[in-house]
């Protein structure tokens, strides 16, 4: 079941509509500091959000009354909380340096954990040390990642935040889609000899991750006749090793990962091997306990002054009491450029859902679209649209206090325009002033009135600013348990399963008959869709040709 808002709130949500920002400001003088949540030196201001600290506190209600106390505690206690496939969800488990036992199955699925980050540890020292030899006795000296989604995501978007120019440690390449230019354009810079490659698939099953990493076999044992590669410069960090085994791979080479970490969250896992490797040791700790801070923060503070609780409270609210259908991600940062794709599948596919976790249609609706970009280049593409367009969506800023170098004045303009452009959202600014502002131009009447109307900004659109000290790896950890924490509660609160993805199967079905019709010309399902056989029809005929 859905758990429905109360009557109270649904009523506040109604007169929230149509009160302006400015009038919630004018109406409480102390709402900036009322709203802003505090954590370690990061603030989250909601003050620019169309909600009052009554509404929060009832949202906070509301959540305890859905039961979300407990589902926190079960998450944390391994058990199995993703009911749909009866798995215990154990993402925080794996970045929590504690020995106490976690039972899960009647195992010890911690010591299972630790024994898996251990292999993957040494693998990413030898690695990232320039220990690691190849079939030909090479140094590795780069590492091809091959995965999608959550296999992909997440080391991808970690990487490009922390790799500092000239830092020592392997290059790196990530390969995720099936299209072979992707492998093409990332193959025909690496040398063979010093490559070493990752397949990163916890079902050792996704189509993409299986064609790339047999064209990548097929390239390594072509670029080193006579040797076996695949003995030596291949790793698999999967839930399947029997799969990884039946490809050739040695035991050693492939890093288990538990059945309870989900694809989303699976950077945390031996998937993030890649992390380490490129990273080394020291930022791989630090970014692992960043998010194991966010955990024990999520879990033992009062919901009232919960970062993820509060943002997810804010989320709920303005999808589901206040109808926004979509909502953006803007951070100022160029090290987070990746984190509008990473969160579109976190949230996406685990909310993205019509039915909930009992099989009912859900009562109102679920996750809101989500996209966004770095500021501030956003700020010359789709802002234009955020201010003067005809929707309201909310926005939230993420944005670093401090620089990651030492240039002060240009990250000083950098946090001013993320600041900047949530006041001009909020409050925007009114055709009067601006007629008043172009009278002296010499303009009036009806083209003075056009000239102001075009300019004008309405303002009261709403947005939340996320406050980090800066990009370091323990940040980031912390911002992504953040986010994380933040689905999840707002999974439970629509009374869906955030763990399970049923819906992407169904293309991956119906891809097969499709590509053995194009690429093997066998026939099509005598049930096939007209449209698909026309196109299929198509495309085969210029394959033809
Ligand atoms: O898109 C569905 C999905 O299962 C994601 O949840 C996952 O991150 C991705 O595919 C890759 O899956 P795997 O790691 O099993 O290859």
């Amino acid at each position: 079941m859905t758990p429905a808002l109360p009557e109270p709130l649904v009523a506040a949500a109604r007169t929230l509509r149509s009160t302006p920002l400015a009038t919630l400001f004018e109406r409480d003088r102390d709402r900036a500091r009322r709203l802003t949540l505090a954590w370690n030196d990061w603030r989250i201001d909601l003050s620019r959000e169309r909600l009052t600290p009554e509404v929060l506190g009832g949202l906070a209600d509301h959540a305890r009354a859905s039961g979300l106390p407990r589902w926190i505690e079960a998450m944390f206690a391994g058990e199995k909380v993703n009911v749909s496939e009866s798995r215990a969800v154990l993402h925080p488990a794996l970045r929590d340096p504690g020995r106490s036992p976690l039972s899960v199955d009647g195992t010890d699925a911690r010591a299972a954990l630790r024994g898996a980050r251990d292999r993957s540890a040494a693998w990413a020292a030898r690695i990232h040390d320039g220990a690691a030899r190849g079939a030909t006795g090479a140094p590795i000296r780069h590492v091809l990642h091959l995965g999608i989604g959550g296999s992909d995501l997440g080391p991808r978007l970690v990487v490009d935040a922390l790799r500092r120019p000239g830092a020592p440690g392997p290059g790196v390449t990530f390969v995720a889609n099936v299209d072979p230019a992707a492998l093409a354009r990332a193959l025909a810079p690496l040398d063979a000899a010093s490559t070493l490659v990752v397949i990163a698939s916890k079902s050792f099953g996704t189509q993409e991750t299986r064609e790339n990493a047999k064209a990548v076999i097929r390239w390594l044992d072509a670029a080193l006749p006579g040797t076996r590669p695949v003995a030596c410069q291949v790793l698999a960090a999967t839930a399947r090793p029997d799969l990884a085994r039946a490809c050739g791979l040695p035991e050693d080479a492939i890093l288990p990962m538990h059945d309870g970490v989900g694809g989303r969250f699976s950077l945390w896992s031996s998937v993030g091997v890649t992390i380490a490797a490129v990273l080394g040791r020291e930022a791989h700790l630090a970014l692992l306990d960043g998010a194991h801070a966010m955990d024990r923060h999520f879990r033992e503070t009062p919901f009232e002054t919960n970062l993820p609780v509060a943002l997810a409270l804010a989320g709920l609210w303005n999808a589901s009491a206040l109808e926004h259908r979509q909502r953006i991600v803007v951070p100022y940062a160029e090290a987070l450029a990746l984190l509008p794709a990473y969160l579109q599948q976190l949230s996406l596919e685990s909310n993205g859902k019509r039915v909930t976790r009992d099989g009912e249609p859900v009562a109102g609706r679920t996750a809101p679209a989500l996209w966004g970009g770095v500021g501030t280049d956003g700020q010359h593409a789709f802002f234009q649209w955020l201010h003067q367009g005809t929707d309201q969506v909310p926005v939230e800023f993420i944005v670093p206090a401090l620089p990651a170098g030492d240039d002060r004045d240009r990250h000083a303009l950098l946090v001013a325009n993320a600041l900047a452009q949530a006041q001009a959202l909020a409050l925007g600014r009114p055709a009067a002033a601006i007629e008043a502002e172009l009278a002296s131009t010499g303009l009036s009447g009806a083209a003075l009135a056009r000239a102001a109307a075009v300019r004008a900004c309405p303002g009261d659109r709403p947005s939340t600013t996320i406050l980090v000290p800066r990009i370091d790896a323990a940040t980031l950890g912390a911002l992504l348990a953040l986010y994380e924490h933040r689905n999840f509660v707002e999974g439970i609160l629509w009374g869906v399963n955030p763990f399970d993805q049923f819906g992407v199967e169904l293309g991956k079905i119906l891809a097969a008959p499709i590509a053995g019709a194009l690429a093997g010309g066998r026939p099509l399902p005598a049930d096939c869709d007209p449209s698909t056989r026309a196109l299929v029809d198509h495309v085969a005929a210029l394959m033809r040709r």
